[in-house]
């Protein structure tokens, strides 16, 4: 069974500075979550990469090292993670994400927690703590943006790291009409994306159809924030984290902007 979220006082008066902590925007981040979990594992299938994350982190930890990884999802991170033997706790706001993570976790290998990352407290702290695949652009206002890396660096150890995925935004910035792309989902269906941007806000609306065999089509939209390298390193240092390392991909590639994915895995250390 899923934990449930604590907050101290503390986390709600840092979550109180912040106008859309746990309202508007995790609402709507929970919809779209709950409205794709049954097909996120088509749409984003395991990649090599994922299998990279732990060998990463074996350069910052040691093996058995606990990890909290927010915005958990499936599980698609955490569970290779769990197989290479770190301890896991995954936090998730969407109860339909928690639902397929429970069905293929019998074991309770993961330890799902319930809740919004806005204003998190758990009230322990970890080796490392991962945000992986873009989960900081998840929130749709900059302030929910600084609510959350506050709540990780709450929960990593004095002497841990923190490690966050993102996106190099260069293209999308750039975008003056909405692109619009078609994934596969196995052999059932197909979903159609589209993607709109406003560079002012740095939002990205996110309107998703779902095709699925004998069904009626199924829509879901969602608003993100990007975020700049540069931009992420400034709220991290209002957190009091440390840039030790930037890098475009899990296996330390350079990141130097020319890499054609866009990743940019950044990992940052508490400052004393
Ligand atoms: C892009 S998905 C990544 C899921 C997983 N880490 C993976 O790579 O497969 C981001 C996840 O974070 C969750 N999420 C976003 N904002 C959240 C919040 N404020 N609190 C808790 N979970 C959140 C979403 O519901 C979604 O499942």
């Amino acid at each position: 069974m899923a934990e449930t979220m604590m907050e101290t006082p503390e986390a709600e008066s840092e979550a109180g500075t912040t106008a859309s902590a746990g309202g508007f925007g995790v609402a709507v981040t929970t919809a779209y979550s709950d409205a794709l979990a049954e097909v996120y594992d088509d749409i984003y299938p395991s990649t090599p990469d994922l299998a990279d994350i732990g060998e990463f982190l074996l350069t910052l930890t040691e093996p058995g090292a606990s990890v909290l990884e927010l915005g958990v999802g499936t599980g698609r991170v955490a569970l290779p993670l769990a197989d290479q033997g770190f301890q896991v706790h995954g936090v998730e706001t969407s109860e339909g994400m928690l639902a397929r993570l429970a069905e293929k976790d019998p074991e309770g290998r993961i330890t799902p927690v319930h809740g919004d990352l806005t204003g998190l407290d758990l009230g322990r702290t970890f080796d490392v703590v991962l945000a992986p695949f873009n989960v900081l652009c998840c929130a749709m206002m900059i302030d929910e943006q600084i609510a959350l890396v506050h709540a990780v660096a709450r929960h990593a150890s004095a002497d841990g790291h923190v490690v966050i995925e993102t996106f190099d935004p260069s293209d999308y910035h750039v975008q003056r009409k909405d692109e619009i792309t078609t994934r596969p989902i196995g052999t059932r269906g197909a979903m159609i994306e589209s993607v709109g941007v406003l560079p002012a806000s740095q939002n990205m609306m996110l309107h998703s159809t779902l095709f699925l065999d004998g069904d009626a089509p199924k829509s879901a939209t969602t608003v993100m924030r990007y975020l700049w390298p540069s931009e992420l390193d400034l709220l991290a240092a209002i957190a009091r984290l440390e840039l030790v390392g930037r890098y475009a991909g899990w296996r330390e590639q350079p990141f130097d902007g020319g890499d054609s994915r866009k990743m940019c895995v950044s990992v940052f250390r508490p400052l004393a």
